[in-house]
């Protein structure tokens, strides 16, 4: 049984707790956060956890073995940092921290301490995404030309952080999933309307190798829930709507190819007209995928990490490229959608 710390119990944390407690071999044995009221929810819902204002009596708390760390991203580095020193595994929530310097900090403080350090990029263990992968990684949509994701609804406003922070980790964390690498140049543009000087609506721009183009909307400022990724490839084209109970991903059998018309040969082709362009718009077909809620996943893979020793999928670097790429974002976001260039190693 993997004994497990909690801090930060927030509106995220009982999502956790939940999924931790649901699992065969782990449970939460302690909670932290600043909120009284918190604390007493947690207890009515788990009379046995123990509750602290203080998260330092979990990591003086020897039958701890991992924390899981649910508070605002501000706080993840020292809290993080805090748990590797004093020998716990750990759990952070997205995006692993405020900055690239404090992700490789945490990343030398989870090798010095030989602990697991994994970060909760959710999407990366849901059924719909891993779907996703499989069928680009296939070939059955051809060379990919672009990926739209969009992810807005009203709310929920981030204090210290702007939408892109809070957000966009999500949708980086699946870009790189899905092509397996990371973008070469970010452009982002947006606005503050509600608070200001913290941006609650951003557009963004992603360039891939090989010419993939990405664009995302992110915004706390729409009146629907949109969670939605369509991917152009020259075969096929697919859209993932998260927000749809059934028939989450749809493949698309349409497509444009451009040929010579069949007229006489000349040197030069530069009129429209010399172009035949066609169209095809085949059948839609929607994969069956298996119902799964990613968060379950995403614990039962910590658990294993911690028991059998292993990397996780997300672990501290991966958490590290996502951050990248937010600095990234918010260096063009402040100059107003400037491309800024990013160094992959
Ligand atoms: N994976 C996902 O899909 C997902 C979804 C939502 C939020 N998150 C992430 O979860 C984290 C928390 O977000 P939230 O929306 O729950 O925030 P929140 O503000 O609702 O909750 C944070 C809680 O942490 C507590 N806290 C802060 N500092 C503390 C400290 N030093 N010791 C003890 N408690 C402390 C606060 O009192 C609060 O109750 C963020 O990193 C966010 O990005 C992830």
């Amino acid at each position: 049984m993997v004994k497990l710390g909690i801090i930060g119990y927030g509106y995220w944390g009982p999502n956790l707790v939940r999924n931790f407690n649901s699992i065969p071999d782990s449970e939460v044995v302690y909670c932290a956060d600043f909120d009284e009221k918190r604390l007493q929810h947690v207890r009515n819902l788990y009379p046995k956890t123990n509750i602290t204002k203080d998260y330092k009596n979990i990591l003086n708390d020897k039958d701890v073995d991992a924390v899981i760390v649910a508070t605002p991203i501000e706080t993840h580095y020292k809290i993080a940092k805090d748990c590797l020193d004093a020998g716990k595994h750990v759990l952070v929530e997205k995006p692993i921290t405020a900055s690239s310097e404090e992700a490789k900090s945490l990343i030398k403080a989870a090798e010095k301490s030989k602990k697991v350090l994994m970060v909760d990029h959710t999407f990366e263990y849901s059924t719909p995404a891993m779907k996703v992968k499989e069928i680009i990684s296939s070939g059955e949509l051809g060379k990919i030309f672009t990926i739209d994701m969009i992810r807005v609804n009203l709310g929920l406003f981030q204090e210290k952080v702007n939408v892109i922070w809070d957000l966009a980790p999500h949708d980086i964390s699946m870009l790189m999933y899905y092509l397996g690498h990371p973008p070469t140049a970010v452009r982002a543009v947006g606005q503050s309307y509600v608070r200001n000087g913290i941006e609650d609506d951003a557009h963004i721009n992603l360039e891939f190798k090989d010419k993939v183009m990405a664009n995302m909307h992110v915004s706390w400022l729409d009146p629907m829930k949109i969670r939605k990724t369509t991917i152009v490839g020259n075969k096929k084209m697919l859209v993932f709507d998260d927000t749809l109970d059934n028939e989450k991903i749809r493949i698309y059998d349409k497509g444009v190819t451009i040929e010579k018309n069949n007229i006489p040969r000349q040197p030069y082709y530069d009129t429209f007209e010399q172009w035949k362009l066609t169209y095809r718009s085949g059948d839609v077909h929607a994969p069956k995928i298996e119902n799964k809620e990613s968060l379950n996943t995403m614990a039962r893979h910590f658990i294993g990490c911690i028991k059998n020793n292993k990397k996780p999928l997300t672990d501290g670097f991966s958490g590290l490229r996502v951050v990248k790429v937010l600095e990234a974002m918010q260096e063009s976001l402040k100059d107003d959608g400037r491309k800024v260039n990013l160094k992959n190693d």
